[in-house]
């Protein structure tokens, strides 16, 4: 099945994301671990698995249209030396993955390819869960200050 070359192209794009924060979170995750933060390292898996599924999900697509996965990550992954830091790093990926989603679902309903549409509007669902997590946790450091929000997450 050829697919729409602006579709594979978006879908490929979006794909740079997922394998982005894959990374990111997995990095963030032992980091956590390592500092002893344990429920917030456990939070940090499971995001980063959950971006390990979406990427398979788009690479399954890309496939089925015809086209190859190119596989690039979207930048490099720095480390970053504070919890705040990292959920603020974390919240700045998934917001642009968010924005790059909306433009990608246009792309898929302009072409007419209504399973990529879907397939992108349930990652969109998933990343505005994401992003509203990342903010609540922002939110409890202002409200509740670091010592008491990173007590909670031993
Ligand atoms: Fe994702
Ligand atoms: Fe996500």
């Amino acid at each position: 099945m050829k697919g729409d070359p602006r579709v594979t192209l978006a879908l490929d794009e979006y794909l740079s994301f997922e394998l982005t924060g894959h990374r990111q979170y997995l990095l963030h995750g032992a980091t956590c671990r390592h500092w002893g933060f344990s429920r917030l390292a456990d939070a940090q898996y499971a995001y980063s698995e959950e971006e390990t599924t979406h990427a398979g999900r788009i690479m399954a697509r890309i496939l089925l249209l015809g086209a190859t996965p190119s596989m690039r990550s979207r930048r490099e992954i720095d480390a970053r030396d504070t919890v705040a830091r990292q959920l603020d790093y974390d919240r700045e990926l998934v917001g642009e993955a968010i924005d790059h989603l909306r433009a990608a679902v246009g792309v898929c309903e302009q072409c007419s390819d209504y399973v990529s549409r879907d397939l992108l509007a349930e990652m969109l669902d998933d990343e505005e869960l994401h992003l509203d997590w990342l903010r609540k946790q922002l939110s409890l450091i202002d409200r509740v200050g670091l010592q008491d929000y990173l007590q909670a997450q031993m």
